[in-house]
């Protein structure tokens, strides 16, 4: 397994409660047969196309976990270069010996005739090579794709053996123009969904459904949240009882290299399905607040197994659930609850190319539901408090490593409450009491994304967009709660103002 990009690491050393990283989903190699687009291969190739030297390979690795995540990968070649893919030829193959160089035993003299032919090539000039990628049980980790560079065959007639000068390289040796895509193609092809066996007993892809790489966003958050003696006189307290997020982040990616341009492409994009938060919140003080108190913590880092190919890519995702809150002001004791839900709409869209720099993200803005709040007593308070859904991505393509950061603050939630008393006049309107608690509450949401390059365990920012900054994209009216005299309780709300808004009550408790 690749090691993790250093971000990943750092993120996760801050934190106090980190459970155990999931094991990364190793990919293995898949046979490219049934793969959307690429139908024409099924074809059956005659003996003599499957040794012929190609001068581009396709390769697709796909999730043994049936989670649909896969990569599939183009490979080019240069001048005086060319490349095969050992699973083309693997049924005419009797023996493999792979060691300082490449010996291969073929099962018919007519395989093996072809392969003279073909791979004779080589041997016409110095500067001709091949690239070979073998993938044969017991040549190296099981299922595994090896390339080997080939400069010379030679040939044991008797044995229908053939002897390459071959070296053993890495992918990123051997990988200079190259086009990759990860997580995702939505062709749902018609072939069936039984998965076959193709050479080498590769699992054929099935190509139905939708194939992505999913970020699990379904989490329940602590039930407590803050708990904090801020001074002697004050003590305060945030419950959380059904508090947590839903859905998925869809992650593709797709990087493109040339030997003439270098790194033209490493893009990802994410795209959220039926992504909603809910929060149903429970504050209570006790005391009186000087002046403003600020608190921000991490709630829970959920770790998230990404996916690797070994040598080719690693895709590291990390979750991370953060709040912060805001007293700006409490007198008395109160408890306040108000519930949120935010949906986040399935058409938004964040993709950055890292290589370009260029950002594309659209939507996020939630929608809000938000539920009655409601006010323990008669208090002067001012809170506002948010929570924020950070998803990390880190990601390495053939030793090139970026990360991806995405920092949806939603819910962010304002309260304010005011007792006020006037001996002379009413407070509230339409009410002849002369007391009266406003209330007034809204909620919204906020958005960043970070996109940076890791080198040497520096952070090089390459792109840090605020995506939108909306703290009261839902306002709910105001409120306002007659009561009789300083220290009377308030008289029950009576009529709801909103449609959401139930004058509801209970006693002691002011509900709307
Ligand atoms: C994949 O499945 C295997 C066996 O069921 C399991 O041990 C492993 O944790 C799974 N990996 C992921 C990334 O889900
Ligand atoms: C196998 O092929 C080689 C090279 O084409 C040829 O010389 C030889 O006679 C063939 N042997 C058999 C048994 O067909
Ligand atoms: C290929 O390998 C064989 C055996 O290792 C060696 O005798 C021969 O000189 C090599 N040929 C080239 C062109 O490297
Ligand atoms: C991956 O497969 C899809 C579907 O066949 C194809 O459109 C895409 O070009 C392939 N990507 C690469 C890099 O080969
Ligand atoms: C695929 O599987 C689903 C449910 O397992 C089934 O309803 C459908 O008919 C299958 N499609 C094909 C093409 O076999
Ligand atoms: C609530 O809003 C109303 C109308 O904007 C305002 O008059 C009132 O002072 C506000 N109450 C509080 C506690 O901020
Ligand atoms: C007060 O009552 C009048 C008449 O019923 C109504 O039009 C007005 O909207 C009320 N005001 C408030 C703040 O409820």
């Amino acid at each position: 397994m690749k090691s993790l990009t250093p971000v990943f690491l750092s993120i996760l050393c801050v934190l106090s409660s980190v459970t155990a990283i999931p094991d990364h989903d190793v990919l293995e190699p898949m046979s490219d047969d049934d793969w959307p687009g690429l139908e024409h291969r099924k074809q059956k190739r005659d003996v003599h196309q499957a040794v012929t030297l190609q001068q581009s390979e396709h390769f697709v690795w796909g999730s043994q976990n049936n989670t649909g995540t896969y990569a599939n990968m183009t490979l080019n070649t240069k001048d005086e270069e060319l490349v095969i893919s050992m699973e083309r030829f693997a049924s005419e193959l009797r023996s493999v010996t792979c060691g300082d160089n490449l010996v291969m035993t073929f099962v018919s003299n007519e395989t093996y005739t072809h392969v003279i032919n073909e791979w004779e090539w080589v041997n016409f000039h110095e500067s001709r090579t091949f690239i070979l990628i073998e993938n044969y049980a017991g040549c190296g980790a099981q299922s595994s794709r090896q390339p080997w560079v080939v400069s010379n065959a030679q040939y044991d007639n008797t044995h229908q053996t053939v002897h390459l000068n071959a070296t053993k390289k890495t992918w990123q040796e051997v990988a200079h123009t190259y086009s990759m895509d990860f997580g995702k193609y939505t062709a749902a092809a018609s072939a069936s969904n039984e998965t076959k066996r193709g050479l080498l007993g590769i699992p054929d892809v099935s190509a139905s459904g939708t194939k992505t790489f999913s970020i699990p966003l379904a989490n329940t958050l602590p039930s407590t949240l803050f708990k904090s003696t801020i001074h002697e006189s004050l003590t305060f307290g945030v419950d959380c009882n059904t508090c947590g997020t839903k859905g998925t982040l869809e992650v593709t990616g797709h990087v493109e290299s040339s030997i003439k341009n270098g790194l033209t492409t490493f893009s990802v994009s994410a795209v959220p399905k039926s992504v909603s938060v809910d929060l149903a919140l429970k504050m209570s003080a006790k005391g009186s607040l000087g002046k403003t108190w600020t608190q921000q913590a991490t709630f829970l880092t959920v770790p998230i197994a990404g996916f690797s190919i070994p040598q080719v890519l690693t895709v590291g995702p990390n979750l991370r659930f953060d709040g912060g809150m805001t007293v700006s002001k409490i007198t008395g004791s109160a408890e306040i609850s108000s519930g949120v839900k935010a949906t986040v709409p399935d058409s938004s869209i964040a993709s950055v190319d890292f290589v370009s720099k260029a950002v594309d993200v659209k939507g996020w803005v939630p929608t809000f539901s938000i539920q009655p709040v409601t006010f323990g007593a008669q208090v002067d308070a001012e809170v506002s408090l948010y929570l924020q859904v950070a998803v990390a991505l880190s990601l390495n393509c053939l030793g090139t490593g970026y990360s991806v950061d995405l920092d949806l603050k939603v819910p962010e939630i304002d309260i304010k409450g005011e007792a006020k008393y006037d001996s002379k006049k009413a407070v509230c309107p339409n009410t002849t009491k002369n007391g009266g608690l406003s209330i007034n509450t809204s909620a919204g949401a906020a958005m960043t994304f970070e996109a940076y390059s890791m080198i040497a365990s520096k952070k090089s920012v390459l792109v840090n967009k605020p995506v939108f900054n909306s703290p009261k994209a839902f306002t709910a009216p105001s409120v306002c709660l007659p009561f009789d005299g300083p220290g009377a309780g308030a008289a029950p709300a009576k009529g709801g103002k909103a449609k959401r808004y139930q004058g509801a009550s209970a006693p002691g408790r002011r509900q709307y």
